[in-house]
Order: C-alpha cells, then sequence, then structure tokens
C-alpha cells in the first residue's frame, strides 16, 4: 500500500469524475507501515524492512554519527595496522579515513541505508571490538526455521539441515512455529537434509560470502565460517544453540532463502524457497512516531556523563572488560543434548565441569568471562579439586563459543592453570597516545584523580612491566612511543601490564591442560587461550571450519574494549568535552565502541597477539 497516493494523483488529473473518490482516499491517514506491524511478535521480513525505511534520511545524524565514529576511530589502537592486514588476515584490508570520508560524502535513501553503511564498515574491520551498533535497527531477530550445521559423514564433509532440528525448534516461543504452520510451510521434513547449494550457489561457497560479508568479528576466515553455522554455546549460565549466520541475520535482509536439498531418507534433489521470520525485541511502539521515539533517541546513558561529582568516582576501579557482542539470539538446547556424563557439583554460571567416560579425562567447559568475579574463581578453584579427588589426570578446556569477559578473570584461569612461577599472567599492553589521550591523562593528573574508580586513562589502574602499580601522577604518554606501521607513525603510550593479580585470592595448583574450541573464542577468551599456547605450548584442538581452509585457533587480537559511553566518560570527567578534538554527544540510541588497548604478542613484542598467524594443532 505503500505506494499508493502517487499513482492516485496520476489517475485523478485524467478526468474530474475519478477524484471524487480519491479525495476521501487522500484524506485517510497514509498507509505507517511501522503501524502494519506494531504489536506483532512475528513479522515477515520486508514487512519489518519497511517500518526501518520508512525513517528519512537526515544530513545532521549523518554528521553527528560520523563526528561520533571518527573520532572514536581516533583511538582505535589497528588503525594503521588496517591500511595492509598481514597475512592470513588480508581480507580485512580497509582505509579506514578514506571510507570514513565516503560514508560521510554519500547521501543515502534513508536514515536506515545510512546507518547500515556504517554498520557495514566496522563489520568489515572483522574486529570484535570495534563496531557501530545502531540499536535503533537491531530490534529484529530474522531466523530460519532451519539452521545449517557442517558435518561429516561416512568420511566427507557436507552441509546439512541440523538434524535434531524438531527438538531444538520446539524449545523456541510457539509463535515461531505457529507461524510456519499459518504459512503452510512443513520445515520439519527438511532435519537432517543434506544441503547442495545456497542462492545457487555450493553451500560452501555461500559460507565463505556470508563469512566476508556478514559476520564480522573474526579476523580469521576460518573462524567467521564457523559463525556461518549453527553451534552450541553457554548463554548465560544455560547449554544453548547458536543459529549461525546463515540461518539468522542481523537486518531484515532477506524474505526467504533457496536450499536446493536432498531431503533425509530421500535421494530427490529439491530446490526449496525457505522464509525467514522477524521476531521484534525492542520497546512497544504502535507507529512510525513511536517507534522512533521508544528505540531510536540517545537515551540517558548513551553519552556517559561527568563523574567528578558523582558519589562512586573514588573507589575499587572497575576490572576492565574485554568482550564480544554478538547481536545473534541462541535457543534451549534440548535436555537430551545437555552433557549427561557425572557433573561435578559446582556447575553454577559460566563453567561447567564434567568427566569423559572412563572419569580419566575432566572438561572444563568455560562459556563466557563475562560472570560475577568472585563467583567465577570460586568455580575454578572447586571444579579443579573436584577433579582432581575424582582421580581426574587429564584435563580438556572447551572454549567454545566463549566471547570473553573480564580480562583478569583470564588471567586468573590462566594463571590457576600454569602457576605462579611465569610470573605476570597477561601480555604487555599499550594505548594510542594521540594528542586528545595525552590531554586526559595530564588533566587527570593535573586534577589529582587518585583511586579514581571509573577512568580508564587514570595511571594508578595499571602497573609497571615489574607489577608495581603506578603511581596517579605517572604520565605513561608522556613522552609517548612512536610506532610506526604500514608507512604511518602513531604515538603510543609506554608498555604496561593490567594490574590483574591483586584481585586473585585463590592459591595456584599445577596441571597440563588440553585445550578445545570451535576458534569462536573472542576478546579475553582470544587471550587466555594464546597465552596457554604461546607460553606452554598446550595442545589446541580446533572444529568446524571448512574443508580444505586453514583455520587459525584464536580470531582476534586486541586488549581491552571501551565503549562509547566509556570514552565520553572520560571526556567529559577531565573537562575536555569542549576541545575541538573530542567528538558531540550522540544524538540517537547507537554505541560506537572500540578496542583501546593492544595485547602485545609474547613471542613477538613488535606483534599484536592474533595478528599474524601462529598455528596450534
Ligand atoms: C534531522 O534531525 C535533527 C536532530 O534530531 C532534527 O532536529 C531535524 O528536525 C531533522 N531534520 C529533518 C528534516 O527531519
Ligand atoms: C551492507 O552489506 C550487505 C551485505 O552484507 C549489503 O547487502 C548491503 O547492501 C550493504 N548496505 C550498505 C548500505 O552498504
Ligand atoms: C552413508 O553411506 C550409507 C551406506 O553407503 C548410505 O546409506 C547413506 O545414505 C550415506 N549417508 C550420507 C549422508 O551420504
Ligand atoms: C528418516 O528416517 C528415520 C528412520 O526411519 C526417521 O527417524 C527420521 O525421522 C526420518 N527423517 C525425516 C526428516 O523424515
Ligand atoms: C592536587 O594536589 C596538589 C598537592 O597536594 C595541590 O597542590 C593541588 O592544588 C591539587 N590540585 C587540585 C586540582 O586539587
Ligand atoms: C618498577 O618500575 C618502575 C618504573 O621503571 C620503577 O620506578 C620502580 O621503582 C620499580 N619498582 C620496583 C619495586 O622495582
Amino acid at each position: 500500500m505503500a505506494c499508493l497516493p502517487k499513482r492516485f494523483i496520476r489517475i485523478a488529473l485524467l478526468g474530474l469524475i475519478a477524484t471524487v473518490p480519491l479525495v476521501a482516499t487522500l484524506a485517510a491517514p497514509r498507509s505507517d507501515p511501522c503501524n502494519k506491524i506494531a504489536g506483532q511478535e512475528f513479522v515477515p521480513p520486508s514487512d519489518a524492512l519497511a517500518c526501518l525505511k520508512s525513517f528519512s534520511f537526515n544530513r545532521t545524524l549523518q554528521n553527528n554519527v560520523m563526528d561520533v565514529v571518527s573520532g572514536v576511530l581516533d583511538f582505535f589502537t589497528f588503525e594503521d595496522w588496517y591500511f595492509d592486514s598481514p597475512p592470513p588476515f588480508q581480507e580485512s584490508t580497509l582505509n579506514i579515513p578514506k571510507e570514513l570520508a565516503r560514508i560521510r560524502n554519500t547521501r543515502y535513501p534513508t536514515d536506515y541505508d545510512f546507518n547500515r553503511a556504517v554498520y557495514n564498515f566496522t563489520n568489515r574491520l572483522n574486529d570484535g571490538h570495534t563496531r557501530y551498533l545502531p540499536f535503533c535497527y537491531l530490534n529484529f531477530q530474522t531466523r530460519l526455521p532451519t539452521p545449517v550445521v557442517t558435518l561429516e559423514r561416512n568420511g566427507t564433509q557436507a552441509v546439512f539441515v541440523m538434524p535434531d532440528l524438531v527438538q531444538v525448534i520446539s524449545n523456541l516461543p510457539k509463535g515461531f512455529t505457529s507461524y510456519f504452520d499459518e504459512i503452510g510451510f512443513d520445515w520439519k521434513r527438511l532435519a537432517g537434509a543434506k544441503v547442495l547449494e545456497i542462492e545457487g550457489v555450493d553451500a560452501y561457497a555461500y559460507a565463505d560470502k556470508v563469512a566476508s560479508m556478514e559476520s564480522g568479528q573474526y579476523l580469521d576466515h576460518g573462524v567467521r565460517i564457523n559463525s556461518v553455522f549453527s553451534s552450541y554455546s553457554l548463554s548465560k549460565s544455560t547449554f544453548s544453540q547458536r543459529f549461525g549466520d546463515i540461518a539468522e541475520t542481523t537486518f531484515p535482509d532477506r524474505d526467504t532463502l533457496t536450499m536446493k536439498v536432498v531431503p533425509a531418507n530421500s535421494t530427490n534433489v529439491e530446490t526449496i524457497e525457505i522464509p525467514f521470520v522477524s521476531t521484534y525485541t525492542g520497546s512497544h511502539f504502535k507507529d512510525k512516531a513511536s517507534y522512533w521515539r521508544a528505540n531510536c533517541l540517545a537515551r540517558g546513558d548513551t553519552n556517559g556523563a561527568d563523574l567528578r561529582s558523582s558519589t562512586s568516582f573514588v573507589g575499587e576501579p572497575r576490572q576492565p572488560n574485554a568482550l564480544i557482542i554478538d547481536t545473534a539470539s541462541t535457543v534451549r538446547l534440548p535436555n537430551s543434548f545437555v552433557p549427561s556424563l557425572p557433573t561435578l557439583p559446582e556447575d553454577s554460571g559460566v563453567v561447567k565441569s564434567y568427566s569423559l567416560p572412563g572419569r580419566k579425562t575432566g572438561v572444563l567447559f568455560v562459556g563466557s568471562f563475562d560472570a560475577d568475579f568472585n563467583q567465577f574463581q570460586n568455580d575454578i578453584k572447586t571444579a579443579i579439586e573436584t577433579f582432581k579427588s575424582a582421580g581426574v589426570t587429564r584435563l580438556m578446556i572447551d572454549l567454545t563459543n566463549n566471547g570473553g569477559g573480564y580480562i583478569c578473570l583470564g588471567q586468573f584461569l590462566y594463571q590457576y592453570l600454569a602457576g605462579t612461577k611465569f610470573g605476570y599472567p597477561g601480555f604487555q599492553t599499550t594505548s594510542r597516545a594521540n594528542s586528545l589521550a595525552q590531554k586526559i591523562l595530564a588533566a587527570h593528573i593535573a586534577q589529582n584523580h587518585t583511586n579514581n574508580a571509573f577512568s580508564w586513562y587514570a595511571p594508578d589502574q595499571w602497573a609497571f612491566l615489574n607489577d608495581t602499580k603506578m603511581p596517579f601522577d605517572f604520565n605513561y604518554n608522556n613522552p609517548s612511543v612512536p610506532f610506526p606501521i604500514n608507512g604511518e607513525t602513531d604515538p603510543q603510550s609506554i608498555r604496561f601490564h593490567d594490574n590483574c593479580p591483586r584481585f586473585f585470592y585463590e592459591p595456584i595448583p599445577k596441571s597440563p591442560p588440553f585445550d578445545l574450541s570451535n576458534a569462536r573464542c573472542g576478546s579475553t577468551c582470544a587471550m587466555f587461550s594464546t597465552l596457554m599456547f604461546e607460553r606452554h605450548q598446550t595442545k589446541i584442538a580446533i572444529f568446524g571450519g571448512k574443508p580444505g581452509l586453514q583455520m587459525e585457533y584464536k580470531g582476534m587480537a586486541g586488549n581491552q574494549v571501551l565503549e562509547w559511553s566509556d570514552l565520553n566518560t572520560e571526556f567529559k570527567t577531565t573537562g575536555l568535552k569542549d576541545d575541538p578534538w573530542a567528538p558531540p554527544d550522540l544524538l540517537v540510541n547507537a554505541n560506537m565502541r572500540h578496542n583501546w588497548r593492544i595485547a602485545w604478542s609474547f613471542l613477538n613484542e613488535n606483534y599484536p597477539i592474533g595478528a599474524c598467524a601462529q598455528n596450534g594443532t
């Protein structure tokens, strides 16, 4: 109905008689594509997209977002590395300043298209920490009822619709399956179907395309292949299944996906158009205007705050975080797939432990480092003690789909397994020392910000390389240290350490661990597994990927992520918000997060972890 008025006006001009009913049509409110889907939980993606595309392109908002995105990227540690990404990560090579200029100078058809372009650009960096997230447009989970997996059958790998489809899908809300019942689509019969082609190309070639264009988050292409297929994960404390990026899109882009399949128990090749459905997850709205108000305007916490007068200004520092934000949803794993092997008692939160048959091998599934800080340490201690008293002699650590979390919890787990004799349980680290970063640090020192509970720049958050805490007035950005890369020379801070050990309270045993994951192991998780490999040559197994494709055991670099509100809080709390280099507050409900610190490899201290290939096989 969206094009109604134009067409009718033309007819109206043809003859007087036609204008009579037309006046009534034009007087009625124009159809509102958001109103059309309001109150519905499951809608066709094109209806969701019509609502998202109903907001006009607005130069003011474009300039505002681009000012913030560009301003944040001045702090992004890897900006210069992207001019020529080192092998095997050449796919991520991108001229960031040029892309920023291109997007700023393009007139987009709608505000959605503009936001999508910024999202696409940051997504192409394949850096789990550095992303633009336009929350206004991230409210529809768009899913296919037939997630696909890569399996080996009869000695060859191929793509299949997940064989346990019916059990998994039945854990979704009833409305999901009723939607397909209503449109008469029988997805159940596709359980276990072999998928030959998707959208007219070989199924693995399609997986490659999605991994290149849509998955983002991990530098390594092979790891992104694992993102496109369905995989298990721990979601909060529940064993779950992620749909994968073929069967779930971040935006309601497509109504259908065409697959050429051989259904299970059949030899017939069929080409089937499988419908996607979009599930609304945002705040309540009834029309376009209320959608915008509910989802798109900056919120109270979008832009951080000047905390100098806040009661929480002084105190224990917050824990630095390195965490991926996965916009994808998960579904609870059917009980029949939850490990039924003897489960060890503590089993709370993000750590699950059980032993394999024979009870010689203990499995520690660390689903995340984003957990209650003390409880996590306690869980690890209990798990290891229980393994020992149960006679377990080998330890396997499953890090599948671990998106990271508190940096100090990664360091804790490392030190708990490796022992204190290896010293500092982390990497040397630096942040960029551009002119604004220098002013922020100098301002904290000038204003005597000591024991400051929020600031990531405050020197007393960090330690020297000898692991003594920096005094609050130690300026680690002055003098700065030039670091030449790809023809650019960017000033950086001196190298320093995290201050984690002061937060550890458990005694440290020794055990030779084995580390297992599908390499979708992000942020703090990647730092943990890198330490295990670089310092202890821990045996690392990765699974999934694509036949014949080399895969790295970890897919990302980086040390600490700052959200836009974190960085903006630094500008505000140092009184630097009016500095010409400081970006304005965001006018919209969005986040531009970035990787703020590099973790330098233990093996080659001129390379960030993850920036050069190191095979763990
Ligand atoms: C563009 O956005 C700004 C900021 O929200 C607003 O003040 C202005 O009215 C908008 N312009 C148009 C043409 O809608
Ligand atoms: C964003 O990327 C998708 C492919 O992943 C593409 O279809 C779309 O056209 C891109 N949109 C913009 C505005 O760049
Ligand atoms: C595997 O081989 C068996 C025996 O040849 C055959 O019945 C079955 O269909 C094959 N499975 C697949 C997935 O190709
Ligand atoms: C294929 O056959 C097996 C064995 O009869 C049955 O359990 C399974 O449900 C069938 N699969 C489909 C998709 O019909
Ligand atoms: C910081 O502390 C020094 C020494 O105690 C004092 O002289 C100075 O006035 C203080 N500055 C501020 C901004 O409080
Ligand atoms: C640690 O290193 C810093 C900076 O080099 C130095 O000032 C400090 O005295 C050292 N502390 C110890 C205990 O060696």
